[in-house]
């Protein structure tokens, strides 16, 4: 069995992962920051243990400004509909995913203006193209660090500078980046910053997040969701404080105690040895791919502009098909069609079909790739 389908969810989980999940119900499984007895403080502890972990590894000085949310969907919607009002404009890249594009389609049926910054055919977003969309009057500028159909990065300082230079804040969708290069909030001046928890992170699905930088009032941003955070209980208003204001509800230990083991695990390898890894599978793919007639690969071509995630087509034949193949005869796995992205597909010309996509993970060796390789000439050759 050969996993390539780690831009959806990263699999296999390293074990200490699942231990983690299960020593968290096991020891710690009380309600964390409800109740004063020892369980639900060893609860709290694992949490904020997270907190921190995820703070540190994105550059964000105070941990409560790590918002824990169900998956980086929730956190993007967290976002946008906490800080856009009817009126406001709003610039998203043309290479973004559905879970922006949805709430920003929907906040625009209610008045909020939205505008496209036109990605090239490979994914990526000059500074030119990002300055062209933006308005004086734009309030938020939505950027997908890397596409999940095409992998190419968008390099977010430069265009952070732009959106700031007219004032914007900046959103950034990290979700196939976080834990897979190095990410500092302050540095690439990211206001909000939406990550997976399941993905390049290594932890279980049901976890992710969203940090706010100090320089976003947090205050003034609308909470999806309100209700009891185990704080201010004598108050029948949702809290201002981090981040109780956007967690309402119990939150997801075991989910938490995963990521957290995760974090650890990347930590330990190095998140740069990791990159380097998956720069190197990327090479070997795109080479091999490259080199069979009638197949067309998407993007930049270039692993230091990429993460690991590879679309193509082959001239004559349907990607579901492919996808079938792949899985039945060769045991490979794959994702198949739109990604839930198709005003990328559209981006990069490959709407409505889609595409055949091999994301390898930290855990795919060179001999999967050969063998992913032989299965596609088998398959286009047939
Ligand atoms: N967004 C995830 C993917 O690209 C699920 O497959």
């Amino acid at each position: 069995m050969i996993y390539l389908d780690n831009a959806a969810t990263s699999w296999p989980k390293p074990r200490e992962v699942m231990k983690a999940m299960i020593g968290a119900l096991e020891h710690a499984g009380g309600n964390p920051g409800r109740s004063g007895h020892r369980l639900s403080i060893a609860a709290a502890r694992v949490i904020y243990d997270t907190r921190e972990g995820i703070a540190g590894l994105f550059g964000c000085a105070d941990p409560l400004r790590v918002v824990f949310t169900g998956n980086a969907t929730h956190a993007l919607n967290l976002a946008l509909r906490g800080i856009l009002k009817p009126g406001d404009r709003v610039v998203a890249g043309s290479m973004e995913h559905n879970a922006s594009m949805r709430p920003l389609r929907c906040l625009e049926k209610q008045g909020v203006i939205v505008n496209l910054a036109e990605c090239d055919a490979d994914g990526s977003l000059d500074a030119g193209s990002l300055g062209a969309a933006i308005t004086p009057d734009t309030k938020l500028v939505v950027l997908n660090h890397a596409s999940n159909v095409t992998g190419t990065l968008l390099p977010i300082a430069e265009l952070a500078a732009i959106a700031h230079r007219a004032g914007a804040l900046v959103l950034v969708d990290a979700a196939q980046t976080a834990g897979a290069l190095p990410i500092d909030i302050q540095a690439m001046g990211i206001d909000l910053l939406a990550f997976a928890g399941h993905k390049e992170l290594l932890g279980p699905m049901g976890i992710g997040g969203l940090i706010i930088a100090e320089s976003v009032d947090a205050s003034r941003m609308e909470p999806l969701i309100r209700g009891g955070t185990g704080s201010r209980s004598e108050s029948e208003e949702q809290p201002e404080d981090l981040p109780d204001r956007f967690e309402s509800g119990t939150p997801n230990l075991a989910g938490i105690a995963g990521l957290g083991a995760g974090l650890r695990w990347l930590k330990e390898r190095g998140i740069e040895e990791t990159r380097a890894h998956m720069k190197k599978i990327s090479s070997r793919l795109i080479d091999g791919l490259s080199t069979l007639p009638g197949l067309n690969i998407y993007g930049t071509l270039d692993p230091e502009r990429s993460m690991a995630v590879i679309s193509f087509t082959v001239s004559g034949k349907r990607v579901s098909e492919i996808g079938f193949r792949l899985d039945e005869e060769f045991g490979i796995m794959s994702r198949v069609g739109l990604h839930c992205a198709p005003m990328a597909h559209r981006t990069i010309g490959s709407f409505p079909e889609g595409t055949v996509r091999f994301a390898p993970g930290v855990f795919t060796t060179d001999r999967d790739i050969q063998k992913a390789l032989k299965a596609v000439i088998r398959i286009v050759r047939s």
